[in-house]
């Protein structure tokens, strides 16, 4: 799977984009609950009142917080306003400098609410006695939790606000609709942001499938029968298609989920350490719970996937093999046998898929009871310390948001998992394809055979032996053909008669003595070179989707019309113009379309595309096989 993400190289700017979009879209996501826990805090329950500072504030009142201030900080204070009119104006602060002075003016405001609780009225005391009062407000204070010094500082400049006739009901729907407006706005972006991924991973997830695609197909092209054997055409199939597709689909759940998870987790946790950290120990309890359930499962389960694979692999065999050899089980009354075979690998899949499948639909519940656990618990411990002030209410839900982003993000790495040991596999039945050296491969430096050359073909004490097999199929062949000879081949079946031709194209090669034309052996010529002097007609035929005329010219594309039906009348296939006289009143083309003409024997020896001026023509039949090297430079 590493393998595949090295393939991605060349897009790394657009995985960077991914990555950055993806932060934007965590960062969106985290800023939700805490604009929630606003809502709730200063929305509600301060009236939209975000701190001590007031706005505005009138002389008389100015002067009782002056007095219940230390003489140190009311200059401080008193640079921060501009006064006309018997009314201080805030200037326009720093956050740092609003949040110094929110922490100065709090005690203060806090002080004279509770001293106007008491019914003490400040101004007329004698400075002595304020000294006294203060010092021993500070010192109630002290015993008091930051939340409750705020929310009475907050109702201190909501009274004030309400003497100066500010309209508090427009402040407070003011402050809630800006808020509101912001988490809309984060939830656009968190979209905008998710869409791009979504399509950036699919672009690119679809590109590396495209390319594996192509590689695949290209290396294929150059197996010989060895390789082909190897892997079996079925296999090869599937490797190109299906598990290039889980590959794919595990790329874009890649981009799109593995690496959003942590970048959550992480960001959940700093926002989690800024709100209320005294219940972040239930949260490591969650985590730690959840860790634990999923290495339990994966411990079990995970080990299961792979043997799925495996037998997913067995069951494509078998059934290829039945529906193949369909006729064969057929004529030989084995269909019990065969069912009994395809029964017992079919119960044995979906027994293994039945403990997956079960495992894992117990993870869900058992992950969401973990979550559910960890909510009663946030809302429990959180509940007392918003008894004891050291919480407010809207903290708590951030909190209980964040824990459950926290463990989304684990839940969403979980499901993943359950795709990684399918596409490591198949990235690995991928590679393999990939890294397959052919056998047979054109010489570095290929030696050409002039054009217009003599056509001699010759076998020089040439033996064979199959990959893997214990005696040799051919041995100690020697022969020549000269141009317009004919040689057939005449043996019984299996004795090497395709065997023999299939050297010619270079198939297989010998594995001793050698195979020349004109002198020089087909080793050191180019591959390609070589084949297109060579017209073969296969054993087995072979005909390609497209027209009778798209397979009649399958092997020179400029063919003449007299050419196509010169080779037809070689390969007896008449019943094709047969056709086309018939369908000549209808549709003309009907008669290109007719598929059932044989390939075999299509094939009609002429000059090569590049003119050489000779051309090997083999047939390939049971019992004999025929060589023909004809003479073609007078055409
Ligand atoms: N790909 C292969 N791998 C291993 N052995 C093979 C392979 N193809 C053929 N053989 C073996 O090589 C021998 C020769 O096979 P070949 O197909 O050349 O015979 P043939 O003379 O063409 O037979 P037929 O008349 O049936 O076409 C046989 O014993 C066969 O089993
Ligand atoms: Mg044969």
């Amino acid at each position: 799977m590493i393998r595949m993400f090295g393939r991605m190289r060349k897009s790394l700017g657009w995985i960077l984009l991914i990555v950055v979009l993806l932060l934007a879209q965590a960062y969106c996501d985290l800023a939700l609950p805490s604009c929630t826990s606003k809502i709730i805090d200063t929305g509600i329950s301060q009236k939209g009142i975000e701190d001590a500072v007031p706005e505005t504030i009138r002389d008389g009142s100015m002067k009782t917080l002056l007095m219940l201030l230390p003489e140190s900080s009311r200059k401080d204070v008193l640079r921060r306003y501009t006064k006309s009119n018997s009314l201080y104006r805030l200037r326009t602060l720093t956050a740092a400098q609003r949040k110094k002075l929110s922490d100065t003016l709090s005690r203060a405001e806090a002080a004279a609410v509770f001293a106007g609780q008491k019914g003490v009225d400040i101004t007329s005391l004698p400075e002595p006695m304020i000294r006294v009062m203060t010092a021993q407000l500070d010192k109630m204070l002290k015993e008091y939790p930051q939340s409750i010094v705020t929310q009475a500082a907050v109702q201190y400049v909501a009274s004030e606000y309400q003497a100066q006739n500010i309209d508090l009901g427009k402040m407070q729907t003011d402050y809630l609709l800006r808020t509101g407006g912001r988490m809309l706005l984060f939830a656009l972006i968190a979209m905008i942001c998710s869409i791009l991924v979504a399509y950036l991973a699919s672009r690119l997830s679809a590109g590396l499938g495209r390319d594996l695609r192509q590689d695949v197909y290209r290396k294929v092209l150059t197996f010989s029968s060895h390789e082909m054997n190897r892997f079996s055409t079925a296999s090869l199939i599937t490797r190109s298609t299906n598990d290039i597709q889980q590959v794919q689909m595990v790329i874009t759940l890649m981009f799109r989920i593995v690496l959003y998870a942590p970048i959550l987790a992480i960001g959940g946790l700093i926002r989690v350490s800024q709100t209320g950290s005294y219940l972040s120990w239930i949260l490591a309890v969650g985590v730690g719970a959840l860790a634990a359930l999923m290495g339990v499962l994966f411990a079990f389960v995970m080990p299961r996937f792979r043997v799925l694979q495996s037998k997913i692999d067995r069951m494509n065999l078998i059934s290829r093999e039945i529906l193949t050899g369909i006729p064969v089980i057929r004529a030989f009354s084995a269909e019990k046998r065969e069912e009994r075979r395809f029964d017992d690998a079919n119960r044995d899949l979906t027994k293994t898929n039945l403990f997956v499948n079960r495992a894992m639909s117990l993870m869900m519940p058992a992950m969401m009871l973990i979550m559910n656990a960890i909510s009663v618990l946030i809302i429990y411990s959180g509940a007392h310390g918003i008894d004891h002030g050291r919480l407010q209410v809207g903290d708590m839900m951030a909190f209980i948001q964040y824990a459950m982003q926290i463990i989304m993000a684990f839940l969403m790495i979980s499901a993943i998992a359950v795709f990684m040991p399918r596409a490591s596999v198949s990235a690995r039945r991928i590679n393999e394809v990939l890294d397959t050296r052919p056998m047979i491969q054109s010489p570095v430096h290929p030696l050409s055979v002039p054009s217009g050359s003599g056509g001699l073909l010759e076998f020089d004490h040439v033996s064979f032996r199959y990959p893997g097999a214990e005696e040799d199929v051919l041995k100690d062949i020697s022969f020549t053909t000269k141009k317009g000879q004919t040689v057939a081949l005449i043996g019984s079946t299996g004795s090497g008669k395709s065997t023999l031709v299939n050297l010619i194209p270079r198939f297989f090669d010998v594995t001793e003595g050698a195979i020349r034309v004109d002198g020089t052996d087909i080793r050191k010529m180019d591959l390609a070179d070589l084949r297109e002097r060579i017209g073969y007609v296969p054993q087995k035929s072979v005909l390609f989707s497209g027209t009778v005329e798209s397979n009649l010219r399958f092997g020179r594309k400029d063919a003449a019309e007299g050419e196509l039906l010169d080779a037809l009348s070689i390969a007896q296939a008449d019943f094709v113009n047969e056709k086309k006289a018939a369908s000549a009143a209808g549709s003309p083309r009907a008669a290109r379309t007719f598929p059932a003409v044989r390939s075999s024997g299509l094939r009609s020896p002429g000059r090569s595309r590049r003119g050489r001026s000779f051309i090997f023509s083999m047939t390939v039949s049971p019992l004999w096989t025929s060589v023909r090297t004809r003479r073609c430079g007078a055409r």
